[in-house]
């Protein structure tokens, strides 16, 4: 099984009648267990690819299929679906629900579908912040915890469905350089626990070195 594929995939953005083409045929490949790093400028289209990637923007044009299924012609409802099971993201702005806890936002692709948070959810939810090192945040309340604290949060949150990708848009940004290395070790230990791929966008040369493979994006396409 490949576990995702694009093809030509093209994306332009419309502002009032000037067409940006952002992604000018990207063709790619990830296999199941791929721990890839994706780099390019700031402004190249990472958050662009990686938002088609997770289904959560349709592109002008191309294929893409996941898990050997295309995606084309799926409704909304069929895509989420395909999210809430398959994918974990990472934000570039992390987006936690303030007012709720750290312990809430992890569990929260659980609980949603489930329909609250079980005894299950939350032991495993309170697992994944203590490997994110929050044990001590978990009752915190999302807006009080710092921007490196959140992004962990975030981390956390990705893998509480046990994904088989996680989409992760700088999931280092705002961590300091020890802070950064856990994260990635964390992350490479759950890519050998569960076998879940991670597409990881970066700025930083250090994150792509940890990863099996880097993808650069170039002008709209991948180099
Ligand atoms: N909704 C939108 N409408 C118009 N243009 C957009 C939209 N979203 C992104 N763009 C444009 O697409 C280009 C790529 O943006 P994108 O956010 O994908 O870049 P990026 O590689 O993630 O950059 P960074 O490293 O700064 O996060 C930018 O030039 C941006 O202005
Ligand atoms: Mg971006």
């Amino acid at each position: 099984m490949t576990l995702l594929k694009a093809e030509g995939i093209t994306k332009s953005f419309r502002t009032g009648d000037i067409d940006t083409l952002v992604l000018k045929g990207v063709n790619l490949v990830l296999e199941p267990g791929e721990m890839v790093a994706l780099s390019g400028p700031s402004g190249s289209g990472k958050s662009t690819l990686l938002n088609i990637l997770g289904l959560l923007m349709q592109p002008s044009d191309g294929a893409l299929s996941f898990m050997d299924k295309p995606m084309s012609g799926l409704t909304d409802k069929q895509l989420s679906a395909i999210r809430n099971t398959h994918y974990g993201f990472v934000f570039q702005f992390h987006h936690l629900l303030p007012d709720f806890t750290a312990m809430e936002n992890v569990a929260f692709p659980a609980a949603a579908p489930a329909g609250g948070i079980s005894a299950e959810i939350r032991d495993r939810a309170k697992m994944l912040l203590g490997r994110v090192d929050l044990t001590d945040r978990i009752d915190f309340a999302a807006m009080r915890l710092s921007g490196g604290q959140k992004q962990r949060v975030a981390i956390a949150r990705a893998l509480m469905n046990k994904p088989e990708l996680v989409l992760a848009d700088e999931p280092t940004g705002s961590l300091d350089r020890e802070n950064s290395a856990r994260v990635m070790a964390l992350l490479r230990e759950i890519n050998h626990e569960d076998r879940t791929s991670f597409l990881i966008s970066t700025h930083d040369p250090e994150i792509a070195k940890c990863c099996d493979r880097q993808i650069n994006v170039v002008d709209g396409r991948i180099a």
